[in-house]
């Protein structure tokens, strides 16, 4: 790429080799006429029957695409490729971290997923039951999740980093019957015993009638007889046969559904469908990371979270691609792990964080050049805002300058890359240059009205697009309520963000109360209720404040019962507590005893003043604090 003083622009080569030469042009066709931009896409891709219309607004926001075809997204995954010349290409490339290999091809897939299906039958699930998966990042995971996709079933995946309670919670919540999980996951060499937390989980509800059980360490697990059973066991049974055929599902039946957290309260599901979400995955994957027939992709993520199930499973095998996954840490056992990995498999294509970027750039240049990455052609960034100083990083150590970095921004909610570049167009490192074409963006301040140019304001979506969220699964209403109403006819996203006088979108981060950690997305009350379950804790509120490695970094303020001495050890035991109730992922940087909180006169917490008093910022306006 050259840098002009302004952009990083992209070389010739580039350009000229992109499906998408000419973004103005694709913008204008898509704004002017976004139903044939997004039937045209959904035409590349087979449907039982075609759609009647392709948008319902009706009963907006619960909006409709694709009305009354019937599809399966799974179909498109398997079917059409196991009968194209695509049958023995690779689906995926897996690693362990303990450095064990297996690679499946697209005919494999086929029939492992169907056999799964045929277990899952056998099990009386049925289409529309909601099933459980919480796995580490083995193939199985995937075949679990299309399996459920394909008898017409939904998936809830929870990602494996959560522990017991969150777990917990996320099965009682879909009332799901069935729980697929590992007896364990490999950590930084470490076993984690994934089946002792699913039990935990499983144990105190009432809901589960089977566990099934993949082994991938071999560990002693318990199973209760009658409840668990070996996955490959029951794969060996006749009743599961390579043959099943996908249910015809409408393009409106839900496809999964995927807790994640909001503004209050507890985690929510945000539902998918077959249809809308396939298109759109399909398309931004295709234009945006550039696919190939040849190509190797490798999206660094966790299947556990939307830019798993959209971009390692759902976007790469309906475009037909052959993706790595990779079990375990990036510096484990050493900080080259993934550049070993990229020169094993000449992988193409890597997509992964902002944090894990920073994290492996500390290491220092000679692990990444200790290696021929000269297979990399495009580069991806998402989770959070990307500083310029790892762009820069990214671009020259591991990209060698030549490879376009795609910094997409999105969300669990949006199913699709929403703000992202094309390898085609011009870069400024921290932004992810403009909406997807067919997406209407703006940035508005409290009444409503577009900012100027460089100014912050609240980001909207301002037309639906097909792979959108449907609802929050069970609450309706809480979807109308936090997504719709503060401007409406506008979906909120969320975030702050300012737009240059180039129309670069520049995002800034959250304006509610979500932390994303290490490009997880957590919310204060998670946290904090985690922390009030401790005996000796009275309230306890949670910030997210600025880390070097992290993004943002949890900081905690607990008020303890009367009565409660001896409070020194407290913060560890805290700690350890939010460990073991929601995860590694949500342990606190710092936990203070304090005496007092700042509350509005109605009793919330002002986390925005506990904020800025951390940062030794001025807190803003305080009339409506209590005290
Ligand atoms: C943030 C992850 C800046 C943002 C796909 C959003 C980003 C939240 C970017 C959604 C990016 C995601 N630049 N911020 N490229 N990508 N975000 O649901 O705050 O886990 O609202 O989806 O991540 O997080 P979620």
């Amino acid at each position: 790429m050259n840098f002009d003083g302004n952009f990083y622009n992209p070389s010739e080569e580039v350009v000229n080799n992109a499906h998408i030469k000419d973004w103005n042009k694709l913008n204008k066709f898509a704004s002017e006429n976004p139903e044939k931009f997004w039937t045209s896409m959904a035409e590349e891709l087979h449907w039982f029957k075609k759609w009647d219309k392709f948008l319902d607004e009706s009963n907006a926001p619960f909006y409709q695409f694709f009305v009354n075809a019937k599809t399966n997204i799974t179909y498109n995954c398997l079917d059409v490729h196991k009968n194209s010349y695509r049958r023995n290409k690779l689906a995926y490339i897996w690693e362990g971290e303990d450095g064990s290999t297996r690679s499946i091809s697209y005919n494999e897939l086929y029939n492992e997923v169907c056999k799964f299906s045929n277990v899952l039958k056998s099990m009386n699930v049925q289409k529309g039951d909601i099933v459980t998966i919480y796995m580490g990042r083995v193939p199985e995971l995937v075949i679990a999740m299309l399996a459920c996709a394909r008898i017409g079933a939904v998936h809830s995946v929870v990602y494996g980093g959560f522990s017991t309670e969150s777990l917990h919670e996320r099965i009682e919540d879909s009332v799901s019957k069935v729980v697929i999980t590992c007896d364990g996951a490999y950590q930084r060499g470490k076993l984690v015993n994934l089946k002792d937390i699913t039990d935990g989980a499983v144990d105190r509800s009432g809901v589960v009638q089977h566990v099934i059980c993949v082994k991938r360490t071999g560990q002693e697990v318990n199973m209760l007889a009658g409840r668990d059973m070996w996955y490959h066991e029951l794969m060996q049974l006749p009743i599961a046969s390579i043959h099943c055929k996908a249910e015809q599902t409408d393009a409106e039946d839900p496809l999964f559904i995927l807790y994640t957290s909001g503004t209050t309260g507890k985690p929510k599901a945000i539902l998918h469908t077959h249809g809308g979400y396939m298109v759109g995955v399909y398309a931004s994957l295709k234009y945006v990371f550039d696919i190939k027939d040849e190509d190797r992709y490798w999206c660094a993520a966790d299947p556990g979270w939307i830019t798993g199930h959209s971009y390692i499973v759902y976007g790469p095998l309906l475009n037909g691609t052959t993706s790595i996954i990779y079990e375990g840490a990036p510096n484990f056992p050493f900080p080259d792990r993934w550049w070993e990995i990229v020169e094993k498999y000449g992988v193409n294509i890597l997509y992964t964080a902002p944090t894990a970027i920073r994290g492996l750039m500390r290491f220092g240049d000679a692990w990444a050049k200790r290696h021929d990455l000269s297979s990399l052609r495009l580069l991806g960034s998402v989770g959070e805002p990307i500083n310029p100083e790892a762009w820069r990083w990214y671009n020259e150590v591991i990209g060698d300058g030549k490879c376009p970095i795609m910094d997409t921004w999105w969300q669990t909610e949006t199913g699709m890359f929403m703000i992202t570049p094309m390898p085609c167009m011009p870069l400024k490192p921290g932004s992810g240059t403009k909406p997807f074409p067919g997406i209407e963006m703006d940035i508005l301040d409290e009444e409503g009205n577009s900012v100027a140019d460089n100014e912050e304001g609240f980001l909207v979506i301002k037309n639906p697009w097909p792979s959108m969220m449907r609802t929050i699964y069970g609450n309706d209403e809480r979807y109308v309520e936090q997504y719709w109403q503060k401007y409406p006819g506008m979906y909120m996203t969320g975030d702050s963000a300012r737009r240059d006088s180039d129309g670069y979108y520049w995002v800034i981060g959250r304006v509610d109360d979500v932390i994303k950690v290490s490009g997880y997305r957590l919310g204060t009350a998670e946290i904090e209720s985690a922390l009030v379950s401790y005996p000796d804790v009275a309230e306890a509120a949670a910030i997210g404040l600025p880390h070097e490695l992290k993004g943002n970094a949890i900081h905690c303020f607990v008020i303890l019962k009367s009565g409660v001495t001896n409070a020194d050890e407290l913060p560890d035991k805290l700690k350890l507590h939010i460990r073991h109730e929601v995860g590694p992922i949500a342990v606190p940087e710092k936990i203070e005893i304090v005496d007092k909180l700042p509350k509005t006169r109605s009793g919330k917490i002002m986390r925005r003043v506990l904020k800025a008093q951390a940062l030794g910022q001025d807190p803003g306006n305080l009339s409506t604090l209590e005290d």
